[in-house]
């Protein structure tokens, strides 16, 4: 569970108690579309636990397991006598079920996919809704016999018991995901829930957010200094925006030029964050440092070994300079500190291993770390940008790797392919904004291969490099598709790359997928 101790949520709160399923974190993410906070607890907490968190409403959330399977995840029944309404969905449905005396049988097969509910009686959880609606199931179990005292409120073909309820309790349960897009009105069936059953307040807004975060920060820091490592994404820049607004000119952040930045990268920051925004900031030019240590390497994960220790060596030895500073800032988002019951993926390792270097644990457990947006999704956060008066164009950059351009050059980092990479990242990314698809798209970036093809050019031959153009769409960099780009769109980003960067006379276009591919190269 999160240290709420510097934090800028609301008292009023929904707890998702987690029982494994995918949709979890999609359950949070719903629910805050609609102002309120929800916040993820793994099922195993101890309901002393669950209730110090003092919960509004409690949902419980899907689960791959069987309820009557050696190893199932229990629920807690203790936190039924809090008295705050309950939605059970699917795995949750079933524990409420068992909980309450009903009956559970196991389906001969798994129900997956859409389906569709026909509603038996007037319930307050599907106020608005039509009599047939399309719903996302995704079982094993099903619920056999309801329990005394509920009443069945939505049947389906596969399933008698797809919605109960026990009004007077306020202990609701569906069999199917209201939190998936495919159930059509999904959204409205946990408005309901929200303020229908258990009138909450839809306050959880980011302008709350900010004014209770920052009076949280000077409480927290009081005279005291925060530093901050900026590397001028989204996540690092929001939060110098928020940490400026509340302690000013006590923030001091650092960025670190490593050499494998994109084209004018470092100018960039330091106009936009020195010379507009006014921050506090210190400037390190080490790419030289970078660029040495690497030469030769050509092994992904020996790059960005190299490039993570160095930047905390590069970080630290300014953070001596600067003398005395109280805490240490960073820009880790609510998917990273999430204790998942669910196994994570590997993307969230990565990340997590970004945010939680042994120098940066060392600092969490002595309390002097600051997370400012731990409790935010990243759509929270571009909307807390905006809020806080960043540009667009900042708020939605595309994410950009640690490792930067040294993962996009397959094989060796020189000088010389760094500079290649550049400008055609530089051609890639401007192409793509002026055909107004730079927002639709996760990613889009481009990949240096050492591969050298023939070409010719005038009447010359050429023997040169190939350009690797990636472009994805994706909701979190689990998954990803590679993304369609009209081909004339194509067309002009080859030709200007072929004409315009030198050392490159061959383009290629990525057509791969994550999985089985990853969206870096490397
Ligand atoms: P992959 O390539 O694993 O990338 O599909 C998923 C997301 O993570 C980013 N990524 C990284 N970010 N350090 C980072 O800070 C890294 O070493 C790293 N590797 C991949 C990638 O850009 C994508 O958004």
């Amino acid at each position: 569970m999160i240290d709420h101790a510097l934090s800028g949520v609301p008292e009023q709160k929904v707890v998702i108690l987690d029982f494994g399923s995918q949709y979890t974190q999609l359950i949070a993410r719903r629910i805050r579309e609609q102002k309120v906070y929800a916040e993820i607890v793994p099922f195993h907490k101890t309901w002393k636990e669950i209730a110090g968190e003092k919960p509004a409403a409690i949902v419980l959330s899907g689960g791959p397991s069987s309820i009557y399977e050696k190893d199932a995840p229990q629920l807690q029944t203790e936190i039924l006598s809090l008295g705050v309404p309950v939605l059970g969905i699917c795995y949750g449905l079933c524990a409420l079920v068992k909980h309450f005396g009903g009956n559970i049988e196991g389906a001969s097969r798994r129900e997956y996919g859409r389906a569709v509910i026909e509603i038996k009686k007037k319930s307050p959880l599907f106020r608005g809704l039509k009599k047939k609606e399309t719903v996302w199931m995704s079982h094993g179990d099903k619920v056999a016999v309801p329990p005394k005292g509920f009443e069945i409120v939505a049947s389906s073909e596969n399933a008698e018991t797809a919605a109960i309820e026990h009004r007077e309790k306020k202990i609701y349960g569906v069999q199917f995901h209201p939190e998936v897009y495919h159930t059509v009105n999904g959204q409205q069936i946990l408005k309901n829930f929200l303020f229908e059953i258990c009138k909450l307040t839809p306050s959880w807004t980011m302008k709350s957010f900010i004014e209770s975060s920052v009076q949280a920060i000077r409480r927290e820091v009081g005279d005291g200094t925060v530093l901050l490592g900026l590397s001028g994404g989204v996540d690092s820049s929001v939060t110098a925006m928020l940490l400026q607004k509340a302690i000013g000119d006590r923030l001091y952040c650092v960025f670190v030029n490593n050499g494998v930045l994109r084209k004018n990268e470092s100018e960039k920051v330091i106009e936009r964050f020195k010379r507009h925004m006014k921050l506090n900031l210190i400037y390190v030019d080490a790419s030289k440092r970078f660029l040495a240590l690497l030469k030769g390497v050509d092994d992904p994960e020996q790059k960005r070994r190299i490039i993570g220790r160095e930047f905390i060596n590069v970080f630290m030895k300014e953070a001596k300079k600067i003398g005395r500073f109280d805490y240490l800032a960073q820009g880790t988002l609510y998917p990273d500190v999430i204790e998942s019951v669910s196994t994570k993926g590997p993307s969230d390792t990565i990340k997590s291993h970004h945010n939680r270097v042994p120098e940066v644990l060392k600092l969490i457990k002595s309390g002097k770390v600051i997370e400012p947006l731990k409790e935010l999704f990243k759509d929270e956060v571009r909307e807390l940008g905006i809020e806080l008066g960043m540009s667009e164009e900042l708020v939605y950059r595309h994410p950009f790797p640690g490792p930067g351009l040294a993962i996009r050059i397959i094989g060796e980092v020189t000088p010389q392919r760094i500079k290649i990479l550049q400008e055609a990242d530089d051609i890639l990314v401007e192409e793509i904004k002026f055909a107004g698809l730079y927002r639709s798209l996760w990613q889009v970036f481009a990949v240096f291969l050492p591969v050298r093809s023939v070409g010719v050019m005038g009447d010359k031959r050429t023997y040169e490099n190939v350009i690797a153009i990636r472009a994805v769409t994706s909701v979190d960099a689990m998954t990803a598709d590679w993304a369609y780009l009209p081909e004339e769109l194509l067309r002009r980003i080859s030709n200007r790359i072929i004409n315009e960067v030198r050392g490159i006379n061959r383009v290629v276009l990525d057509i791969s997928s994550k999985p089985p591919s990853t969206i870096e190269w490397e």
